[in-house]
């Protein structure tokens, strides 16, 4: 372990990131900024030769930072798992999804752990990031990576530290947020500490990896739990007849006590639809239900239907059938200012409304382009807006200018508060959530 740590200090220890997406990236790129030589695996070869030629595919990594990196020999890429072997810290990065029955789906971690044991040797650090459910790190991947023959905390070092890069965040990036770090062992608790501390600002230790994994999904699940309760602040409001964002707006200036979230058209991206569940599954093994999660999921799933009720009902005020209505999906990532639809609610909203035979289009400055089932839309451009029988607002990227949509669009649903300035002037054609 001498020779590991004393390689960390001196930065000659060869870094390799398993998994180069949203998160693998931008940790690849801090590692090769603070001097390692870090090598990004990938079986994804366009991202490969992508880091390769110095493009960037990651909107919070711009080309001007990955260049220098690549051209100086400190970042590299490959499809080759051989570089596993060649490397003395191993940080894994691979999605972690649900299945079709909403469980846990660790295929992918289970895949670069076999790639990994194929050449796993002494003094080597192993950090899972992939987000997980409490226990996984211990109770399935030390057991595989043992397979190996190598003894965890003697001959390697394995670690969870649960990644949370916030993609479109200016202030709180790879570098600046706290990092939680949970080691196998207490040599594996230092191992990570002394290489994440040559290069992130701030660590957390915590006791163990079950303790790091649960910390992730506590933070999600605090998140998904408040956006579902503000969702259904948002139905009750409309029941009573009252404004959701104006009551939300109110109760934001008590000085303690409350934190303000708001309601919106659903869950959307890799983290916080997901996450919860892989705890309730987890807990379920236990044979205890976390209800508020199930809640939780079981509002904020609904709220797609809910927009696409609200859209009827606004076109219905007018005298227009759902069948055959123009309706002009208004940013579909999953989130402003990003470019990522993944579970972005904006899908189920186009596929329901073209379930009740609406003519849907979308316009979004930042994806060009979206699968729907078996058909690819390809964002319009905003200037023939007035032909819409609705427009609604999904995504409240910064950079529209919603003052035109307000005057120039017949009819407005606003999921997002998007035009809170400019009500006074429109405010028949303006309904919101
Ligand atoms: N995106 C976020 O904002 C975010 C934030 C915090 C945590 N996370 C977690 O981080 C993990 C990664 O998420 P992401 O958004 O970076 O995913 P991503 O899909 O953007 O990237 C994952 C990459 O892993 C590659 N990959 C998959 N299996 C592989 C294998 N066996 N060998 C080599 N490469 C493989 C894929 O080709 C892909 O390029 C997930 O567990 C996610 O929940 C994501």
């Amino acid at each position: 372990m001498a020779t590991l740590l004393e390689k960390i200090k001196r930065h000659d220890a060869k870094v390799a990131v398993i998994g180069i997406g949203y998160v693998g990236l931008p940790l690849c790129t801090e590692m090769a900024m603070a001097g390692f030589h870090t090598t990004g695996y990938d079986k994804h070869e366009a991202k490969v030769k992508s880091v390769l030629a110095q493009k960037s595919y990651i909107g919070d990594i711009s080309d001007d930072v990955l260049a220098p990196l690549v051209q100086s020999g400190k970042l590299t890429a490959s499809t080759d798992p051989k570089v596993l072997g060649e490397a003395d810290v191993v940080i894994i990065c691979v999605p972690t999804p649900l299945n079709k029955t909403k469980e846990p789906d660790n295929g992918f971690i289970m895949m670069a752990a076999e790639d990994l044991k194929a050449h796993l040797h002494k003094d080597m650090l192993i950090i899972l990031e992939s987000t997980t459910f409490p226990g996984f790190t211990r109770e399935i991947l030390l057991p595989k990576l043992s397979e190996s023959g190598l003894k965890v905390g003697e001959d390697y070092f394995l670690c969870f530290s649960p990644e949370r890069v916030d993609p479109g965040n200016e202030k709180w990036h790879t570098k600046n947020t706290p990092k939680v770090v949970g080691g196998t062992t207490p040599r594996c608790l230092e191992a990570i500490q002394t290489m994440y501390g040559e290069v992130l600002e701030h660590l957390v230790p915590v006791g163990s990896t079950d303790a790091a994994e649960m910390v992730k999904l506590l933070e999600n699940t605090f998140r998904a739990v408040n956006i579902g309760l503000v969702n259904e602040v948002a139905i009750m409001c409309h029941k009573l007849g009252l404004n959701t964002w104006e009551i939300i707006d109110a109760a934001a200036t008590k000085p303690f006590g409350f934190m303000r979230f708001y309601p919106g058209p659903g869950l959307g991206g890799h983290c916080i639809p997901v996450d919860p569940l892989y705890l309730s599954w987890k807990l379920k093994t236990l044979k205890y239900e976390a209800r508020f999660i199930e809640l939780a999921d079981d509002i904020n799933t609904h709220m797609p239907h809910l927009v696409v009720e609200k859209t009827q009902d606004a076109l219905n005020d007018q005298r227009k059938a759902m069948n055959g209505a123009k309706v002009l999906i208004l940013g579909i990532a999953y989130k402003k200012d990003i470019d990522d639809v993944r579970e972005s609610p904006a899908l189920d909203i186009i596929e329901l409304l073209q379930g009740k035979g609406a003519e849907v289009s979308y316009h979004d400055p930042y994806a060009a382009s979206v699968r729907i089932g078996e058909h690819t839309l390809k964002s319009v451009p905003l200037d023939g807006i007035d032909k819409y029988d609705c427009v609604v607002v999904v995504t409240d990227h910064s950079n529209i200018d919603y003052k035109v949509v307000a005057a120039k669009a017949k009819l407005v649903l606003d999921t997002r508060n998007a035009l809170k300035h400019v009500r006074a002037d429109a405010r028949a054609k303006i309904l919101s959530l």
